[in-house]
């Protein structure tokens, strides 16, 4: 059975009562159940923190036995050098998500630190973008960080 962790970053404990017009009325722990639902023959673990050394524990924690890592490190995304390389540096193969659609957000959340380390980026289908997370790491058998697959460096 593969294994998937998504790790949630700063802030989205709050989902169901953060700023629903963007993420959503629903909180993930509700969501959790039937996302595991789409995919039955899969083991998804969830971890969110709010501490930016807790996320890179836990990515060093599962990235060298797990099958993918989900990742949504929510403000991290646009200011943490320290989680892309955490990305970076172990094998376990990770997408970046996003609940809201960032290109329509601020200038500050155009750039990404995450992007080029991650083998996807997934964001603006709400909390189906980690539905859309798993299926790709599980029907892309070729797994290239975006930075070596002739995606732009950022
Ligand atoms: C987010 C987008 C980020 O820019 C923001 O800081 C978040 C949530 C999203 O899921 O849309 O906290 O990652």
């Amino acid at each position: 059975m593969k294994k998937f962790m998504i790790i949630n970053g700063p802030n989205l404990n709050l989902l169901s009562r953060r700023e629903p017009e963007l993420y959503g009325t629903r909180s993930f722990d509700d969501y959790l159940p039937e996302l595991r639902s789409y995919f039955p023959d899969v083991q998804i673990d969830f971890y969110q923190s709010n501490h930016e050394g807790d996320i890179i524990d836990k990515i060093h924690e599962v990235g060298f036995s797990y099958d993918g890592i989900i990742l949504n490190a929510a403000a991290y995304t646009h200011t943490s050098l320290a989680i892309a390389e955490a990305v970076k540096a172990v094998t376990t193969p990770t997408v970046e998500v996003h609940i809201s659609d960032l290109t329509l957000r601020e200038s500050f959340r155009q750039h990404s630190y995450l992007r080029p380390v991650c083998v996807h980026t997934i964001g603006g289908l709400g909390l189906d973008s980690y539905r859309y997370a798993i299926i790709s790491l599980l029907e892309d058998e070729t797994q290239i960080p975006a930075a070596q697959s002739g995606a732009p460096n950022y």
